[in-house]
């Protein structure tokens, strides 16, 4: 199709169905894991692999490697002295952690990049990391998986980057802006995410959890680490890492939940977030001592900017308390 043919009014029916279209056609060129990556999630699945395979694994690919390696060196993970060798990486912070660093790299230099839409790109990357890490904290007060949650964090929104690529690729949408996309974006961006980690073959239950990201509930049933990614989603949006602004009285210490808005690209309403706490168990105590570390944790990892304290000291002995007793 041609540029010229386009009607300068997008209808969202026709281009979700044409995106739907595209994601499962033959021509489709989905955006690929290196195969190292790929490797190394199977690999990692092994009981009784060896640090000297896995390296060996990694050194097939310089690029992954060398970024593999400079997150590995960031303040948040090397804390005693700096990480200087994949080998020394696997030993010192384990396969599980390398695995994670790994396809966070990948991710960041394979799969985030979509020609003309570098600003979003970044900010999804940006994005993903943060559901990551602050999953993590969700899990630890829940007592859930937290290493299998990470990979749900980062992977949760590659949906966005297939369907951009898709478009990207089609010069009937060359020139349409990524905030022209955004509202079909948001509709189709969670099946791409598992049409993608079908393709990738990453294991079943991480293409079930991207699959319904925005849903705590699927055929009925809790899903937890969907709730817990919701809950991760909030804390990330009010720190400033949603793909919406943030709340302009984002506070660390709050006790109340600020409400996301109720619609728009990657949000989740209100009454979603408090669904989600409560199948966790989480109260308003627990939300908010978990808040309070997440936005620290996301500070420290330098990719969000520090929040100066609002609140006084009752709120801050309460963000410092252990997660509360279950909601009933
Ligand atoms: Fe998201
Ligand atoms: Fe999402």
């Amino acid at each position: 199709m041609q540029e010229s043919e386009r009607p300068a009014e997008i209808e969202p029916d026709d281009l979700k169905q044409l995106l739907r279209d595209l994601l499962v056609s033959p021509s489709y060129r989905p955006p690929l894991l290196p195969q190292v990556a790929t490797e190394l999630m199977q690999l990692s699945q092994r009981a009784n692999v060896q640090f000297e395979e896995v390296v060996k694994l990694l050194e097939r690919d310089p690029v992954l490697a060398a970024r593999t390696l400079s997150i590995a060196q960031s303040a948040f993970y090397a804390t005693r002295s700096p990480v200087t060798s994949l080998n020394q990486a696997a030993v010192r912070l384990g396969l599980k952690t390398l695995r994670e660093l790994v396809l966070e790299a990948a991710l960041h230099l394979r799969v985030f990049r979509v020609p003309g839409m570098e600003r979003p790109m970044e900010r999804l990357s940006r994005h993903s990391t943060a559901v990551a890490h602050a999953i993590r904290v969700v899990c630890r007060r829940t007592s859930l998986d937290a290493e299998y949650a990470f990979l749900v964090g980062l992977l949760h929104d590659v949906g966005f980057a297939a369907c951009l690529l898709a478009l990207a690729e089609d010069p009937y949408w060359k020139g349409v802006t990524f905030e022209q996309f955004a509202p079909v974006l948001d509709e189709v961006h969670a099946e791409a995410s598992a049409l993608l980690t079908r393709i990738w073959k990453l294991p079943e239950p991480i293409q079930r959890s991207v699959a319904h990201h925005h849903d705590v509930k699927v055929n009925g049933k809790v899903e937890p680490t969907n709730a817990a990614l919701i809950v991760a989603e909030q804390l990330c949006w009010e720190a400033g890492l949603g793909m919406l602004p943030p709340p302009e009285d984002a506070d660390p210490y709050a006790m109340i939940m600020p409400e996301p808005p109720l619609e728009g690209l990657d949000a989740n309403w209100t009454g979603t977030v408090n669904e989600a706490a409560q199948a966790l168990k989480m109260d308003d105590l627990a939300v908010c001592a978990t808040r309070a570390e997440v936005f620290g944790l996301l500070e420290k990892l330098g990719l969000a900017a520090p929040h100066a304290a609002k609140a006084g000291a009752p709120a801050r002995a309460a963000a410092a308390a252990p997660a509360g007793a279950p909601r009933r």
